[in-house]
């Protein structure tokens, strides 16, 4: 269960703890009724993502940090809502001084929708599947304020927070459960309650729509593939349409080149590509973006059943290339190649692919940056200003033609795997390159380092993390 979140105008009196928000050089200089002693003794300066709970004369209060106001920027208030949802897990009813520090000046729409995701998603738990929880008594954050922009602010927040925790269900949902049969149903449910149109390719459509890449990785396995396809049209019709491709691994053992039990480990999230799209556009209509948006999930396993693809085998992909494929763990470009190839037949105004593609993306970046790679220096552009809005990291890695020698093939058009040991995550953007359309604009998210977190970071809990999710809202919302 989400946690309910409310403009008030007054502080309602049935809040437990009363939040108030404080910038540290206000902190330093003024007029509060609190004791700023004993708050120093223990530690507390009102840095950013620092939070003090105390008493005053009418009850539990809190001081919530968000630093020197001079330094603020939306993610101060996103982090600032993730550490009180955390603290405030304990009181049922909470209410949080919000309007005292913002205004005009700071962006108070901005603002206010940043520390209510910061709320939403710094509340969320995966706890489906354990047996002894002790619930979160959270349920109401009343925010104080009140007019237009903060109102729209918690709506819009509310959106795509639903549609990062959605992403980050599907992550967290093991691989044994998440078929690609359970993953459509979620699209399924979810194109209903979010005004999408959806269709979904089984397994003799697929061949129909010969996706030899799709139907090459699911050989192996003995759960049949799915492709999803959904659509959001919005009420005026709109001259832009944008595809969004997702990679939908719902498992991946690596094939016959299979996986240590170490790498096996967390290959449940190698369908975050395909959950960010599907979490993306459950947000399009509640949001009423303007612009068409068409999303493509190739879902499958990789698993090594008795008739898994053999490296050396060749597949067709839909566009009418051939690839080799040398190692059977490099799958999640086989089953893009077909995705982006029928992507491209529908002429879209830009294509943008996410996919947990590469580990060497991760070498290169770590954890909390995804790899940004494309055609199109307008539409990078675009994604690197989202990234700047949003603090969803992204850092642009080339794409050099000279590299694409080492994906020549001795008997197909193309192979799987680059011939050396270095820039792995851009001979894996060069393999994806040649099933998009000439002409059309793409881009390619890697995002194998920040779907899934080992061990939390920024706002996000062990686990799925939903990453994309926030970055292409914002990107859509703006896209020319
Ligand atoms: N799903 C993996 C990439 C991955 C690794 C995602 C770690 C998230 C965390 C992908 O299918 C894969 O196995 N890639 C290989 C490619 C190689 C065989 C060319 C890799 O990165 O090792
Ligand atoms: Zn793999
Ligand atoms: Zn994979």
């Amino acid at each position: 269960m989400s946690i309910e979140i409310k403009l008030t105008a007054k502080k309602p009196a049935r809040s437990e703890l009363h939040v108030i928000p404080i910038h540290s050089d206000r902190f330093t200089s003024d007029d509060l009724e609190i004791d700023k002693k004993t708050l120093r003794a223990s530690g507390f300066e009102a840095d950013p993502g620092q939070i003090s709970i105390t008493q005053n004369q009418s009850g539990p209060c809190a001081l919530l940090g968000l630093g020197e106001s001079s330094k603020e920027d939306n993610e101060t208030y996103r982090k600032a809502g993730t550490v009180l949802a955390k603290a405030a897990k304990g009181f049922k009813q909470v209410s949080v001084e919000l309007q005292s520090v913002i205004s005009i000046e700071n962006n108070e729409a901005e603002r206010t929708q940043a520390f209510t995701e910061g709320l939403l998603m710094g509340a969320y738990e995966y706890i489906e599947l354990k047996s002894d929880t002790k619930p979160r008594k959270l349920s109401t954050v009343s925010i104080v304020g009140s007019g237009r922009k903060m109102s729209s602010g918690i709506q819009r927040a509310k959106s795509t927070s639903r549609g990062v925790n959605l992403a980050r269900d599907l992550v967290n949902r093991p691989g044994g459960d998440l078929t690609p049969v359970a993953f459509a149903k979620v699209a399924s449910k979810t194109a209903k309650e979010h005004g999408l149109s959806i269709k979904i390719l089984g397994l003799p459509e697929i061949k129909k729509a010969k996706m030899g890449g799709l139907l090459g990785v699911n050989r192996g396995s003995s759960q049949p593939p799915r492709f999803v396809q959904l659509s959001y049209r919005p009420p005026k019709p709109s001259k832009k349409h944008l595809a969004l491709v997702g990679k939908g691994i719902t498992f991946d053992a690596g094939g016959l080149s299979i996986k240590t039990s170490q790498g096996m480990s967390t290959m449940k999230c190698d369908m975050g590509g395909a959950a960010a799209v599907l979490g993306t556009m459950s947000a399009l209509a509640d949001l009423s973006f303007p612009i068409r948006v068409t999303g493509y999930m190739p879902l499958t396993d990789n698993m090594l059943g008795g008739d898994a693809t053999r490296p050396g085998d060749v597949l067709k992909i839909r566009n009418g290339k051939t690839v080799e494929v040398l190692n059977t763990d490099a799958e999640g470009r086989l089953v893009l190649a077909d995705a982006l190839s029928l992507a491209s037949e529908a002429k879209p105004d830009a294509i943008i692919d996410l996919a947990t593609l590469t580990g060497a993306c991760m070498v290169a970046l770590g954890n909390e940056y995804a790899g940004l790679m494309g055609t199109d220096t307008d539409l990078a552009d675009q994604l690197l200003q989202a990234s700047e809005e949003t603090g969803e990291n992204v850092w642009q890695l080339p794409l050099p033609t000279s590299y694409r020698s080492q994906l020549e093939s001795e008997v197909a058009d193309i192979k799987n795997i680059g011939s050396g040991p270095y820039g792995g995550a851009i001979t894996a953007g060069l393999f994806l390159k040649e099933f998009v359309a000439e002409g059309i604009p793409w881009a390619h998210l890697d995002i194998a380092g920040p779907a899934f977190a080992d061990a939390p970071w920024g706002n996000h809990p062990k686990g799925g993390t939903g990453f994309g999710v926030r970055l292409l809202l914002r990107f859509i919302e703006d896209f020319k």
